[in-house]
């Protein structure tokens, strides 16, 4: 990929407000390298860290990063073991940071099956960073589009039963309420390193009319360059929203 765009070529008023990726390409990545697999997820986080510092002085307002879906579950007890311990030491060595950096950290997913060290450093996390108003990370942890969905309409039901919302109620915003991302701008760029050209059950609902960025670069490669370059053909594209043409 020609990577010619610099960060002065971007229309900074047309900033997607929030960007979510699909951290694909960690286990290659490693493998390319005679490495183990996990060595691709430990270079995988650091280039979190770059994109996001990148994604917030360009003025992104969230960042939503998949960094464990439902599925995960299925690969070798001792790689998800390594994500879980390499999840409890971002968590503990990135705290202070995160907050001095003034991030808000939140969680999308089901955190009750993730090891109680690991959901109790997420619940603290979440709780010390709730009065930044930085840029918000949204952490995909044990997280399903599916499930998501589902979850939110069996709170839908539950609610109905309740009092608390008619049927009549129920609309896409209402909807969009119960779902993890609750509060967050509207999705509005997807990036998906690692060459497959799929949505992975991530952010089914989420994704309605964003866009999307597939480059066949893995994710450990992928540098503030990317990022520009992302962004500048993000802005190029006309969003019609199932409208018509922008003129
Ligand atoms: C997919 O690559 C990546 C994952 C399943 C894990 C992503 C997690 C991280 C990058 C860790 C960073 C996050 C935090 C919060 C510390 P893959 O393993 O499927 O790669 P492959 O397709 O090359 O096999």
């Amino acid at each position: 990929m020609n990577l010619s765009i610099t960060k002065d070529m971007l229309d900074l008023d047309r900033i997607p407000l929030h960007i979510a990726i699909i951290m694909d390409g960690n286990g290659r990545w490693a493998q390319k390298r005679n490495l183990p697999r996990t060595a691709g997820h430990k270079a995988g986080a650091e280039t979190l860290r770059s994109i996001m510092r990148t994604a917030g002085m360009l003025g992104v307002k969230a960042i939503t990063a998949y960094a464990f879906s439902t599925e995960n579950w299925k690969r070798p007890a001792y790689e998800v073991n390594f994500l879980m311990s390499l999840f409890d030491s971002y968590l503990t060595d990135e705290i202070q940071t995160l907050h001095k950096e003034n991030v808000r950290v939140v969680f999308s997913g089901d955190l009750s099956r993730l090891p109680d060290k690991i959901k109790v450093k997420a619940e603290k996390t979440a709780q010390i960073t709730s009065e930044n108003n930085g840029l918000i990370l949204n952490l995909a942890v044990n997280y399903g589009g599916q499930a998501e969905i589902l979850n939110a309409i069996k709170q839908i039901v539950t609610d109905v039963k309740a009092g608390v919302l008619t049927g009549e109620d129920i609309d896409d915003k209402t909807f969009s309420g119960y779902l993890y991302t609750a509060g967050l701008p509207e999705l509005d760029l997807l990036i998906r390193p690692g060459g497959d050209m799929r949505i992975s059950n991530f952010l089914l609902w989420q994704m309605a009319y964003a866009e999307i960025w597939f480059t066949k670069t893995f994710w450990p490669d992928i540098t503030e360059n990317h990022l520009y370059q992302a962004i500048y053909d993000f802005q190029q594209r006309d969003r019609r929203f199932g409208a018509l043409e922008n003129k």
